[in-house]
């Protein structure tokens, strides 16, 4: 579809990348391989969501959980990502061209120092662009991103630079990873889970949560679709009547 199709979009949307290892034993196939589809799945929903003029999405790749999977597979998915990172340098033109503003969300200190040197580099030559901000969370736990914040806070405190009445949520909103970008308006995550899995927990105080049974690697543009058309019938309330 196109954005004309629809009344209102969301500024911001996120997606949780769930069921790639079902994927794959449904075809008897390592779990790997189901990332790999999906890192294909993330590349043509990412670029459609932005030709639609979403402005900012954000992809859940790995959480701060997600260590505790077998080796072989964490491996796999930081070598899609670092495939992925490459092709964002090699294409860099492109992406400026489209105005495409590229961020990671996350702890990225436990990262290879490969990984973080591509991320920084990324992020740094996409720092001008404003169209469509593309965020991947990496090592990112929502909790952890809060308690982060409010550290600095403390430490504001503990200097006197401000006093414990005067902290506002703007206080602990600066402080996390989307510290300058809208909170989430929606929620997508496929393959039949219907949690939240500690992905933007601030962030998401008020967003609307669309789930489906499809799984990751086999999610469409259609299927982003039929949430965003879901999204513009929902009556949004942010807690009055
Ligand atoms: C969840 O499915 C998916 C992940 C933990 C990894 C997501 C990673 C990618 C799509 C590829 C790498 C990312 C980029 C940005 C190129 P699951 O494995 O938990 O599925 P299951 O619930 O069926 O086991």
């Amino acid at each position: 579809m196109e954005k004309s199709d629809f009344s209102v979009l969301p500024s911001h949307i996120g997606i949780i990348m769930d069921g790639n290892g079902r994927w794959a034993k449904k075809r008897g196939l390592e779990r790997s391989k189901g990332h790999i589809e999906g890192a294909k799945t993330f590349r043509k929903i990412g670029e459609y969501a932005g030709n639609l003029g979403i402005s900012h999405i954000s992809f859940y790749a790995f959480s701060t959980e997600n260590w505790a999977r077998p080796q072989n597979e964490v491996d796999a998915i930081m070598q899609l990502f670092y495939e992925y990172l490459e092709e964002a340098r090699e294409r860099l033109d492109e992406n400026l061209e489209k105005g495409i503003r590229l961020r990671f969300l996350g702890d990225r200190a436990a990262l290879s120092p490969e990984l973080q040197y591509m991320m920084d580099y990324i992020e740094d030559a996409t720092k001008e662009m404003s169209k469509v901000n593309l965020n991947i969370a990496v090592n990112y736990g929502g909790q952890q991103e809060i308690l982060h914040s409010v550290k600095k806070i403390a430490q504001r405190v503990r200097s006197g630079e401000l006093s414990p009445d005067e902290i506002s949520l703007d206080d602990i909103s600066a402080g996390l990873y989307t510290s300058d970008q809208p909170p989430v308006d929606l929620v997508i995550r496929p393959s039949g889970e219907q949690r939240l899995s500690n992905f933007l927990l601030w962030q998401s105080a008020y967003a609307e949560f669309w789930y489906s049974d499809v799984l990751w690697p086999d999610f469409t543009t259609d299927d982003l679709d039929k949430a965003l058309l879901a999204y513009e019938k929902r009556n949004r309330r942010f807690g009055g009547i």
